[in-house]
């Protein structure tokens, strides 16, 4: 047997329409920080969105944590501020995050998008912006929570994953969902290639959650 299912269609009805660029027309630009610990696939998203005009937003900084990351050319390459935060040189994380939310209050940051970051947040980052933090997760959470979701959907055998937006709380992988998209999963998956499908999806809805989350900001303050 190949495909669990082999045409296009269940496919395209578990993919959640896109929201319409009018919907999602912020009035200010928002000033974004992109926290990354890796490749930077959804960082490219984010400034692909901007330049494109779906998202009315800068990213006026990236800050990532691994010297090898592959996110700091692309960083350079968009022309955006590339700023290494090692954890290794902090002894808790409290005071990594305290490094952290130095740059971001630098930088006069309105949002932080964690786009692959890899580290457990504290409340010093989280009360410094309270409801401002902002992550993406590939599972379709409170499914699969933590490392390693991809593998784990596909070691539980569900027929059905995809990726998640939410803010972020102080436990991991959870608080407010902001937008979640479906990815089934066929028979002859990999990691590798379930995880591409997924990113996918991860780039198509992270900048509009982005969006959606900083609309409804806009509209409780001029409540
Ligand atoms: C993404 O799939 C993201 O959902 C995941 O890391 C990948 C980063 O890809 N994040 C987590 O697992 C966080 N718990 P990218 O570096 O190509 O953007």
């Amino acid at each position: 047997m190949g495909k669990e299912f082999d045409s296009d269609r269940p496919i395209a009805s578990l993919i959640s329409p896109d929201r319409s660029s009018e919907e999602l027309q912020l009035n200010k630009t928002i000033k974004l920080a992109i926290m990354a610990s890796g490749n930077g696939s959804n960082f490219e998203a984010v400034a692909k969105a901007i330049e494109t005009g779906k998202l009315n937003a800068e990213i006026k900084v990236l800050i990532y944590n691994n010297p090898d990351a592959k996110v700091r050319s692309r960083a350079e390459k968009w022309q955006v501020p590339a700023v290494l935060i090692n954890h290794k040189e902090f002894k808790k994380r409290q005071d990594f995050d305290r490094a952290i939310v130095e740059t971001l209050k630098e930088y006069q940051i309105d949002w932080v998008v964690m786009a692959g970051w890899m580290r457990v947040v504290t409340e010093v980052l989280l009360q410094a912006f309270p409801n401002r933090v902002i992550n993406i997760h590939p599972s379709l959470l409170p499914s699969f929570r933590g490392l390693r979701a991809v593998e784990k959907a596909l070691e539980a055998k569900v027929k059905i994953t995809g990726c998640t937006v939410h803010i972020v709380s102080l436990e991991v992988d959870s608080g407010p969902i902001l937008i979640q998209a479906a990815v089934p999963i066929l028979i002859d998956d990999t990691p590798e290639t379930l995880h591409a499908r997924v990113q996918i999806e991860e780039h198509r809805i992270l900048p509009q959650a982005i969006a959606l989350a900083a609309l409804s900001q806009e509209k409780q303050v001029s409540k």
